[in-house]
């Protein structure tokens, strides 16, 4: 069962442009985008895709709209459509659509889907660091950074789900699934991987009260934190507000930016996530403020220092 990430997340949504204008401006890449919603791919060809709240071959909405309405894992080959197809199908429906894409739900009625994933190899730069004690990573004369330097989203990192039984959820991701629990929020709830992956997590929960279910927030991974901060920066001139970040979490190490979005989620950028192997035993804290970052910092606008630097709030 070599599930190897997250390929798309489907939102039913009610404002199509808004949310379009927004995942454009978030930097990904209208493909077959119209007047009823469409795809917005990532350098490698995993997505966020937009529809209209009432449309019917939809998932049922778990919540009021804007709303995640299925999340779409990648699987390495069709021999995993099948097991995912025979385990799940022990005890609840599974379907297959035309395009051979397995349709279910988890034991939180979250909507799941799985197919052959469409991810595909792409090349981009790595932000090559020189530090001090350590062998230069630029050769000589090459620039770290350029007023125009792209900051674009590589790949689908991860979901974050509030979910009414957090144990209940992490025993269905780790017992039919396959999926590792690399750390852990006590009395919260886990960052898990599927076995394809090594990210520190795909998939994050977090235990709400009952009847409160939905999608807190996703990201794309970008190159660096540098470029988490400069597609941070790019995006809050567009006009959009910051909910948390820029900084730096703790478990996981990546770095973070989170938005306001006309999703019905937060919309994150996240960089340099840790990865692990099934040599990795999980930790556990108690969520609080240092436990969720290392650092945390406000953004300002531009200034240049010849004057008082510009009052902000
Ligand atoms: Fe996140």
């Amino acid at each position: 069962m070599n599930i190897i990430g997250l390929d798309a997340l489907i939102f039913g949504v009610d404002d199509i442009q808004a949310c379009s204008d927004c995942l454009r401006d978030y930097g990904l890449t209208p493909v077959e985008v119209d007047a009823q919603g469409g795809r917005f791919e990532a350098l490698d060809g995993t997505s966020i895709i937009i529809r209209p709240a009432d449309d019917a071959h939809l998932p049922p909405s778990i919540g009021p709209a804007p709303s995640l309405r299925e999340t779409v894992y990648g699987v390495a080959s069709a021999a995993d459509l099948d097991a995912i197809a025979q385990e799940l199908g022990r005890d609840r429906e599974v379907s297959s659509d035309a395009n051979g894409v397995l349709h279910s739900v988890d034991d939180m009625g979250f909507a799941i889907a799985f197919q052959v994933t469409v991810r595909r190899p792409f090349s981009a730069s790595a932000d090559l660091t020189n530090a001090p004690g350590s062998e230069p990573q630029r050769p000589l004369n090459q620039l770290g950074i350029s007023l125009d330097m792209p900051a674009v989203p590589r790949t689908l990192s991860h979901v974050v789900y509030f979910v009414p039984d957090a144990a209940k959820a992490e025993a269905f991701y780790a017992e039919r699934l396959g999926f590792k629990t690399t750390d852990r929020f006590t009395g919260v709830g886990p960052f898990m991987r599927p076995t394809g992956s090594d990210d520190h997590h795909c998939l994050f929960m977090i235990q709400t009260p009952p009847h409160m279910k939905g999608c807190e927030h996703f990201t794309f991974h970008m190159g660096s934190g540098t470029e988490v901060l400069l597609a941070g920066r790019r995006f809050e001139q567009n006009g959009w507000t910051s909910f948390w970040g820029p900084g730096r979490h703790l478990f996981g190490s990546n770095w973070f930016w989170y938005f306001n979005s006309p999703l019905g989620c937060h919309i994150e950028y996240d960089a340099d996530m840790d990865k692990h192997d099934d040599a990795w035993a999980a930790r556990q804290a108690p969520m609080s403020a240092d436990n969720s970052q290392l650092f945390l910092f406000t953004a300002r606008d531009k200034w240049a220092p010849s004057g008082p630097p510009p009052k902000q709030g």
